[in-house]
């Protein structure tokens, strides 16, 4: 069945008690017990599990071609809890280009001893084998790389990752299930800021690990979900849920508009380096176009004239909102390197672009008028 078939039907059934076509919200933290000391129902405790996080894990699931999701509070909250599932002294590699926010996690929230941890560039295999320590337990691949949108080969790099005993995560959060589905090119593990594609409106916040197999993995995960407790809540599920319904027409619709973007920038005397894994010039072209089925909506470029001429042109945008973030309907633009902090090695002329869904005619006037200044 296609994918935009699933995104409607994965996880919804027509409520049992009532017959509403769209599911209610369980705002329920706890559920009736029977006579017998049971839970007829299966629910007993909302951070356990609940009727609209169920719904979305399966959705998830489906989606991500895996057999249990994980819906958390953040992207963040799912990252730690794969870092959790890790045994003390374990090792990870991580690419050189991961979200910022994961390097600040390892490097203030974890001491070096409970996590050894090396960053290689994911788009050198060699960098990745080199890498391997007898005590790796988990490669973590992020591929479109934020913000110069590096693809690393996931098929590869889950083979190093298996040959050394190691699993193989992926943040899928850039592509989104409808552009790339890790776990069938080998990877273990998917993790989603749900935050962005998936909830596709910039107004929820969210995290979601998929496993590809029932086993080890999948238990640590579930547990640490349960005890740790970082869970998403019913009302953001249930708007979760609500979302992945568009999330294909979403994609499609944004990806076009961001190659027509690309494309414009390429041109442009103003810029120059555009990142997008859909131009031919771009060193993971070949790797994206087996590996993807569309090269997402997400690209950045870097300013002729550096930090001073990339702050003035996004101040001259009209249309483009200067904001954090991506994935929403709206189109963002950022300057990377003054968010990611003193450690960024981010070019400080690169703007990111999240693009949304305005008509990418518009888009492009918008950054033409602000280019010529
Ligand atoms: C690729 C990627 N992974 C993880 C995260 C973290 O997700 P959250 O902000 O939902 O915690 C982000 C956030 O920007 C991201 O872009």
């Amino acid at each position: 069945m296609h994918i935009d078939t699933r995104a409607v039907h994965a996880g919804r059934a027509p409520d049992a008690t009532t017959g509403a076509v769209m599911p209610p919200i369980h705002l329920s933290t706890t559920f009736e017990r029977a006579a017998d000391g049971g839970y007829p129902t299966g629910f007993a405790y909302t951070r356990e599990s609940n009727p609209n996080r169920m719904s979305l894990e399966t959705a998830l699931a489906e989606l991500e071609g895996g057999v249990a999701a994980f819906a958390f509070a953040s992207g963040m909250a799912a990252i730690d809890a794969t870092l959790r599932a890790l045994s003390p002294g374990d090792h990870v590699i991580f690419p050189d280009e991961i979200y910022y926010g994961v390097r600040h996690l390892l490097h203030t929230v974890y001491a070096p001893a409970q996590l050894q941890a090396s960053f290689v560039d994911m788009a050198k295999l060699d960098a990745v084998r080199a890498a391997v320590r007898p005590n790796t337990r988990l490669v973590w691949a992020e591929t479109p790389s934020n913000p110069s949108l590096k693809i690393a080969d996931i098929e590869a790099v889950a083979a190093i990752a298996h040959a050394s005993g190691a699993w193989c995560g992926v943040d899928n959060t850039w592509a989104s299930p409808v552009m790339q589905n890790p776990l069938a090119l080998g990877a273990d593990l998917v993790m989603h800021s749900t935050t962005k594609y998936i909830g596709g409106h910039s107004d929820v916040l969210g995290g979601a690990l998929i496993v590809r197999e029932a086993g080890p993995l999948a238990e640590k995960l579930g547990h640490i979900q349960h005890h740790g407790g970082g869970v998403a809540s019913p009302f953001d599920c249930w708007l979760l849920l609500r979302s992945l319904a568009t999330l294909p027409l979403r994609v499609r619709a944004q990806t076009e508009s961001a190659g027509k973007i690309a494309s414009f920038l390429a041109g442009h005397a103003g810029v120059s380096r555009v990142h997008y894994p859909g131009l031919e010039t771009h060193p993971g072209h070949a790797i994206a176009g087996r590996q993807m089925r569309g090269f997402g909506g997400m690209l950045s470029f870097e300013v002729v004239g550096g930090r001073e001429a990339a702050f003035a042109l996004a101040a001259r945008l009209r249309l483009i909102t200067r904001a954090t973030s991506l994935g929403g309907v709206e189109t963002l633009i950022e300057h990377r390197r003054s968010i990611e902090g003193p450690d960024s090695t981010t070019p400080d002329g690169l703007l990111r672009m999240s693009v949304g869904l305005e008509h990418a005619d518009d888009l492009i006037d918008d950054l033409g008028a602000a280019l010529a200044g």
